[in-house]
């Protein structure tokens, strides 16, 4: 791509009316999406750890239950006062970009463009409008490949609804669009209502499964664990048909060092958003990886993870120091 920048809108349909074409104007007179490179893998001894786990005991309940309180019954009143979220994402949303040669990867296979979406958190927080402009433009790149790594919802599976038109052009792409779940697609204790929602449009989850996926000559094997927090993860299940994926949807990176043992080259995550609250340069404020794998490319030993930022807020409708953002990963077979 030549190119290095997008835009929201490219071109005015003829015939709209005039409230679509000035919002066409507005769009056109905003930010194009911004993209970076990742910076190259950062190698990992085994021995980073925090004394706190997050994943679970005490800090794990309270933060949870915090969590759901607050995504389920305080999101709601404060939306209509308080929504600044929309205004930065559209203005510091980004795509990330990298290119990777795990090991394994079957050298026959042509290179695959992955989009990695993760963390949408279809709620309050995001409009459908401005998903479904970030998604177009996002499609545009023609990704043969897309994964959307968990917590597509905040607070409730049903509110993932509003955004499935924003969402179906994902399943344009050529080898279909993957799901996964994430902690907060079990907050509202109906996740299968989600994957229901998801399969139509053409979105299909992955929970403790995998499939076998024909590019080129040749076939790869795409895999999704479930939640680390909240679901049941099932790692036999997982392997029983095709061995150890190729590409691991896992929405916790903190899956990574299970991952590695049982012989995944490449991890593809979610959950930490970065830590979205940073300071300048500093590390997260808040933690959500007990082995600090807070966004970006990481190795241990020969097994690649990447972790999104994810796209959307939780607990605040804003980010600093981590905006929000896509990852498209080239793999590439190793020379
Ligand atoms: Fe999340």
């Amino acid at each position: 791509m030549n190119c290095d920048r997008i835009c929201f809108a490219s071109a005015a349909p003829l015939g709209h009316s005039l409230c679509e074409v000035t919002e066409f104007i507005r769009l056109k007179k905003e930010s194009p999406i911004q993209r970076r490179q990742l910076a190259p893998a950062k190698a990992l001894t085994g021995e980073e750890r925090r004394r706190i786990n997050p994943n679970n005991g005490l800090v794990k309940l309270f933060e949870r239950n915090m969590d759901v309180l607050v995504s389920r019954f305080l999101y709601p009143h404060l939306s209509a006062i308080w929504n600044p979220y929309t205004w930065l994402i559209r203005r510091r949303f980004a795509l990330a970009e990298t290119t990777v040669s795990p090991t394994g990867w079957p050298r026959e296979l042509p290179p695959l463009r992955v989009l990695l979406l993760s963390d949408i958190h279809c709620g309050i927080f995001l409009k459908p409008d401005t998903l479904a402009h970030i998604v177009h433009s996002l499609m545009k790149l023609a990704p043969e490949l897309v994964v959307v790594s968990g917590d597509i919802v905040t607070g409730h599976s049903r509110e993932v609804q509003p955004f499935l038109h924003a969402l179906a052009p994902l399943a344009g792409a050529r080898l279909g669009a993957w799901f996964c779940f994430g902690n907060h697609d079990y907050f509202g204790g109906d996740p299968d209502e989600i994957r229901k929602s998801l399969n139509a449009i053409g979105i299909t989850t992955l929970m403790n499964e995998s499939i076998r996926i024909a590019h080129g000559s040749s076939t790869f094997v795409l895999g999704g664990i479930d939640d680390l927090i909240l679901g049941k993860p099932d790692w036999p299940r997982l392997m029983s048909q095709f061995g150890a994926p190729h590409i691991l949807l896992a929405h916790n990176p903190d899956h990574f060092y299970e991952a590695e043992a049982r012989g995944v080259h490449l991890t593809l995550s979610g959950h930490t958003h970065g830590g979205q609250i940073r300071l300048p340069k500093g590390p997260p404020i808040i933690r959500q990886s007990r082995f600090c794998l807070d966004e970006g490319i990481y190795i241990f030993h020969s097994s690649l993870l990447v972790v999104s930022r994810g796209l959307g807020s939780i607990v605040l409708p804003w980010r600093w120091g981590a905006d929000p953002e896509a990852v498209m990963i080239e793999i590439v077979a190793a020379q």
